[in-house]
């Protein structure tokens, strides 16, 4: 059953300090193995993990979960896994829309989304409209995001209102390059996870994570719940983040 919060009720700060926390989704595939399944078994499987972990967020008090879901470099695989998992995105955004709704829940998506099919663009960018006014978490889902990408689509962006005179090139700042990433208006990164083992970033989030801190854990995404994003959260509560002073 849908937990519901009253996003119109002032909450507390949570005692871990995070407001905003990334993880990326790893080892569905060895999660089937495991089990002599298929790989779409773990994709599955990963799919009620990201319902569980949305939830436990939201209960976290955390203001933004980014979710990377499908990287620019996944459609490497072969063309009956990449339909799954676009199956599965669609079943995924009917099915929880409601209830991701309900709670005040804001989706979005960071990414080039708008390469993939219409009628999914259309689904997605419906279900953000949607929920759009809510006041709640958000939810943010990276599908086919790549940093680079990301980081040329912004370069691209920026050099164009230059070439249009809106800015001066050597005014470009930091300040304008957040301004112009998929990221412009979520919180700043506090927290990247990385479940399965593997201890890299398989180009999520480079820019956005300059200061976040990183957690690597063996567990594999399907395996991952409410506890253990509570044991991220107190790993990082305990961190000391100095940003370069002392
Ligand atoms: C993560 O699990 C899901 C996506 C990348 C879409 P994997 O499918 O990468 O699982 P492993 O790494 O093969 O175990
Ligand atoms: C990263 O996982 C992408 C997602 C979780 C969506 P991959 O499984 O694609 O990463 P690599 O290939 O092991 O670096
Ligand atoms: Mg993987």
């Amino acid at each position: 059953m849908a937990t519901q919060v009253r996003p119109d009720v002032p909450q507390p700060a949570p005692a871990h300090g995070a407001r905003h926390v990334a993880i990326i989704m790893d080892g569905n595939g060895r999660w089937a193995k495991k089990r002599l399944l298929p790989r779409i078994a773990g994709h599955r499987a990963g799919v009620e993990a990201v319902r569980r972990v949305s939830r436990a967020a939201r209960e976290m008090g955390l203001e933004c979960l980014t979710l990377y879901a499908f990287s620019s470099e996944n459609w490497k695989r072969p063309a009956s896994e990449v339909a799954d998992l676009m199956g599965l995105l669609r079943h995924f955004i009917q099915a929880d829309l409601d209830e991701f709704h309900a709670n005040g829940v804001r989706l979005r998506i960071i990414g080039n989304y708008k390469a993939l099919e219409p009628s999914l663009v259309a689904l997605i960018e419906d279900a953000v409209k949607r929920t759009a006014g809510n006041s709640g978490p958000i939810i943010a889902i990276a599908l086919n995001y790549g940093a680079q990408d990301e980081m040329v689509r912004a370069a691209q962006a920026l050099a164009q209102r230059v070439v249009a005179g809106e800015i001066a090139a050597d005014a470009i700042g930091v300040g304008d390059i957040d301004a112009t990433l998929d990221t412009a208006d979520l919180p700043p990164l506090d927290l990247l996870i990385r479940t399965s083992g593997e201890q890299r970033l398989s180009n999520f989030m480079l820019w956005q994570a300059a200061y976040a801190e990183l957690y690597f854990t063996d567990m594999l995404w399907p395996d991952f719940d409410a506890n253990a994003l509570a044991q991220a959260l107190d790993a990082f509560r305990l961190r000391d983040r100095r940003f370069g002073g002392l």
